[in-house]
C-alpha cells in the first residue's frame, strides 16, 4: 500500500514541547469543494468530550459540503469515522472492541471506507497498533488535521489509498470551518484549543497540542450567526476554558471580559466548561455574579482534596485554595450549582488522602461529579508512579464517594421542589414520547408533560417532584 501521500506520524516528545511561537489564523474558504460525496452516505460516531463532539460537528459539516448525506446506520454507510478519546484506558479498548465488530460490514462492502479519528491516532502507540494490527482502517487523522478531510477522502474513497496522517504540532487555528451542529437552538462554541497544563495524569496535552484561543472578533462573529439563526443557548468550550486569551500577546481581552460581552447580547443562556480551579479568577466570578444570561452551574474539577495527590497530580492548588474559590462563587452567586471531577486511587493515594477528598466533597456541596478511577496514560509522568494501592480499595473507595456524591444530586434536586425553573426543551423523552426533557439555568434535567412543538423553547415549568438523577415538573 502507498501512504507516500500523506504519511506523517505522532510522536509523544514532539507533542510535549510547547513552542514560543504565535498561533497563525487561517480563513478557509471552503465554498467551492468538488461534491465528491454525491450519493454517498456517512456516519461519525463521536466518543469523546465536547471538544470532541465539537469536531464531529466540523466533519459533518465538511461532509455536507462535499454532498455527502448522513448514514442512518452502519449497515447502509459507505464511509464510517470513529471520533475518539484517550482520557482513560477503558474509552480505548471500547474503540478497539467496535474496530473488531465493524470489520464485518467490509465483507458486505468491500468499498466502505472506515476511519479512525481524534484523540487516539495522536498516541504514538496507538497509531502504531492501528497501523499494523488494524489494516482494515483505511483513514486515520487526528485532531490537528480535521480541515484537510476532503483530501483525505478523495483518496480513500476514490483512490483507495490507504490515509494515514497525524501531527504532534498543532500548527494554526482554522476559522471558518462548516458545521453541522446536533442541535437547532443550542451550540458548543470552542473559544480555546488545546492545553498547557500538563496535570502528571492527563494526556489531553499530548494529543491536542498547546493552548491557542480564537480572536474576540471570530467568536464573537459565531455568535451574532448563531442569534440569527435562533439559537439560545451556547456553551463557550475550552479544556482549560477560563485560560481563555493567557496566550494573547497583542490585546489585553481574557476570559471575564468575553464573558461580560457575551452578557450583554440576546442570547438566553451562556454557559461554559471545563474551567480550572487555578484560572478561576475574582473577576470572572463578579461577573458571573450579573446573573442574566450567564448560567448559575459551574462545572470545577478538583481532581483530589488531599494536598499530597493535588502537587503529585500538578494542579496547581490546595484544597483550602480550591475552597476559597468555592465560597467566593457561593457568596456572589448564592443558588450556585457547582458540580466536579475526582480521580481516585492516584499513584501512592491513601487512606488519608481519600479522606481529605471525602471532606472537600462534603465542604464544597457540590451537587454532581464525575469520578473516576485513576487510568495511567503512556506517555504521562503518573503513568510511570509507584502505585501499591489494589484495584479492590480503589473501587471500594470510588463507591464510597459516588454514595457523597449521589447525596449531591439528591440535594441538587430537592431545593427546586415546588419552584417555577425555565426549561430549554431539547426534545422528547427517550423514554416516554409524552414526555419532554430540558435543561434548567442550573443544569438540571427537568421532564414534563408538553408537546413535541415546544423543542427548542424555554419554557417555565413547576417542579413537583425531586428524583436522584432528574426532576419532574408541570409546563406552568
Ligand atoms: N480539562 C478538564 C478535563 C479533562 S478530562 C479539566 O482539567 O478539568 C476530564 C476528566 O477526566 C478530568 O477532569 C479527570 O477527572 C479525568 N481524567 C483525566 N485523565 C485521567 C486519567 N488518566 N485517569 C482517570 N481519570 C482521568
Ligand atoms: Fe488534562 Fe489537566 Fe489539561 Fe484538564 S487541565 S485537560 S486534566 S492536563
Ligand atoms: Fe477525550 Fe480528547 Fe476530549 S482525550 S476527553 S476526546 S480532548
Amino acid at each position: 500500500m502507498d501512504y507516500a501521500k500523506y504519511f506523517n506520524k505522532p510522536s509523544l516528545k514532539k507533542a510535549r514541547k510547547r513552542q514560543r511561537t504565535s498561533t497563525d489564523i487561517v480563513r478557509l474558504d471552503t465554498s467551492n469543494l468538488n461534491a465528491i460525496g454525491k450519493g454517498k452516505k456517512a456516519l461519525i460516531v463521536t466518543y469523546g468530550c465536547q471538544g470532541n463532539e465539537a469536531d464531529t460537528e466540523t466533519m459533518r459539516g465538511i461532509f455536507s459540503r462535499l454532498g455527502f448525506d448522513t448514514a442512518s446506520g452502519e449497515k447502509e454507510a459507505d464511509i464510517i469515522i470513529l471520533n475518539t478519546c484517550a482520557v482513560r484506558e477503558n474509552a480505548e479498548n471500547r474503540i478497539f472492541g467496535e474496530l473488531g465488530r465493524l470489520k464485518q460490514y467490509k465483507r458486505t462492502n468491500p468499498d466502505l471506507v472506515l476511519g479512525v479519528a481524534g484523540c487516539m491516532p495522536q498516541e504514538e502507540r496507538v497509531f502504531d497498533a492501528l497501523l499494523e494490527k488494524y489494516p482494515y482502517v483505511d483513514l486515520i487523522f487526528g485532531t490537528h488535521n480535521i480541515h484537510k478531510l476532503p483530501a483525505y477522502l478523495e483518496s480513500a474513497l476514490y483512490n483507495k489509498e490507504r490515509v494515514v496522517e497525524v501531527f504532534s504540532d498543532e500548527g494554526e487555528i482554522i476559522e471558518n470551518q462548516p458545521k453541522v451542529r446536533d442541535h437547532k437552538h443550542k451550540a458548543f462554541v470552542p473559544i480555546m484549543y488545546g492545553c498547557d497544563e500538563f496535570c502528571t495524569y492527563c494526556i489531553v496535552p499530548y494529543t491536542r497540542g498547546k493552548e491557542r484561543s480564537r480572536c474576540p472578533e471570530d467568536i464573537l462573529q459565531e455568535i451574532d450567526e448563531l442569534l440569527s439563526q435562533g439559537y439560545k443557548e451556547v456553551t463557550l468550550l475550552g479544556q482549560n476554558v477560563n485560560a481563555y486569551g493567557n496566550d494573547f500577546t497583542d490585546i489585553n481581552y481574557r476570559f471575564s471580559r468575553l464573558l461580560d460581552d457575551l452578557h450583554k447580547t440576546d442570547l438566553a443562556r451562556v454557559r461554559f466548561t471545563t474551567s480550572h480551579p487555578k484560572d478561576f479568577t475574582k473577576e470572572t466570578i463578579s461577573v458571573l455574579a450579573k446573573g442574566g444570561n450567564l448560567m448559575p452551574h459551574i462545572h470545577l474539577p478538583v481532581q483530589s482534596g488531599s494536598d499530597r495527590m493535588l502537587k503529585k497530580m500538578n494542579r496547581g492548588y490546595t484544597k483550602a485554595t480550591y475552597l476559597n474559590v468555592v465560597r467566593d462563587l457561593y457568596e456572589q452567586i448564592p443558588h450556585a450549582a457547582i458540580t466536579t471531577d475526582i480521580i481516585v486511587g492516584f499513584p501512592g493515594e491513601k487512606k488519608e488522602d481519600f479522606e481529605h477528598t471525602l471532606d472537600l466533597v462534603r465542604e464544597a456541596c457540590f451537587e454532581g461529579a464525575f469520578t473516576f478511577v485513576f487510568s495511567p496514560r503512556e506517555g504521562t509522568p503518573a503513568a510511570k508512579y509507584k502505585d501499591d494501592t489494589p484495584m479492590k480499595v480503589k473501587k471500594a473507595r470510588l463507591q464510597t464517594l459516588n454514595e457523597i456524591v449521589n447525596d449531591g444530586y439528591r440535594r441538587g434536586h430537592a431545593r427546586f421542589e415546588g419552584e417555577v425553573v425555565d426549561v430549554l426543551v431539547d426534545g422528547v423523552s427517550k423514554n416516554n414520547p409524552a414526555m419532554l426533557a430540558g435543561y434548567s439555568p442550573h443544569n438540571k434535567l427537568v421532564n414534563f408533560e408538553g408537546d413535541a412543538s415546544l423543542v427548542g423553547s424555554i419554557v417555565p415549568v413547576k417542579i413537583t417532584q425531586a428524583k436522584t438523577w432528574f426532576l419532574l415538573g408541570e409546563a406552568t
